[in-house]
């Protein structure tokens, strides 16, 4: 199985991309495919379009273009689902201590990573940032 694994700008702008990759690894995944990149304004509100009606569609928009990202297909058992355990809920506030947001962040706008939410986004995803 494989997911669609992104470090966000906030991570990598606070030097958390070989402590995030660590987790991924040491757990047990197979990163197969990875690439740092700038994400263009309409890969952004691709990615995000279900959230294109919310009122913080443009906030998230533009936070994920604002610097690079690390992006990531990630191979291993059951593990659309096992990394969004590793990352934790999407508010840090609510993320448990041990998961990549409870240990890493404070705020729900800046929580570090993505992960697809399905095997439906997954495939999606990785399509969008692995086509070529
Ligand atoms: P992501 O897509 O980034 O992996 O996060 P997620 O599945 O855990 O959460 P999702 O519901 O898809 O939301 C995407 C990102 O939007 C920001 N958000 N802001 N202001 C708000 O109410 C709000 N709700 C969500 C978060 O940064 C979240 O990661
Ligand atoms: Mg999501």
């Amino acid at each position: 199985m494989k997911t669609f694994f992104m470090i966000k700008p906030d991570g990598v702008r606070r030097n958390l991309v070989g402590e995030v990759i660590s987790r991924v690894e040491e757990k047990g995944f197979e990163i197969t495919k990875i690439k740092m990149m700038m994400i263009s304004k309409s890969l952004a509100e691709e990615h995000y379009g279900e959230h294109k009606d919310k009122p913080f569609f443009n906030d998230l928009v533009e936070f994920i273009t604002s610097g690079p990202v690390v992006a990531m297909q990630v191979e291993g058992e059951n593990v659309v689902a096992q990394i969004r355990n590793l990352m934790g809920a999407t508010n840090p506030s609510d993320a448990t201590p041990g998961s990549i947001r409870g240990d890493l962040a404070t705020e729900l706008d800046q929580n570090v990573v993505h992960g697809s939410d399905s095997d439906t986004s997954a495939e999606r995803e990785l399509n969008l940032f692995f086509s070529e």
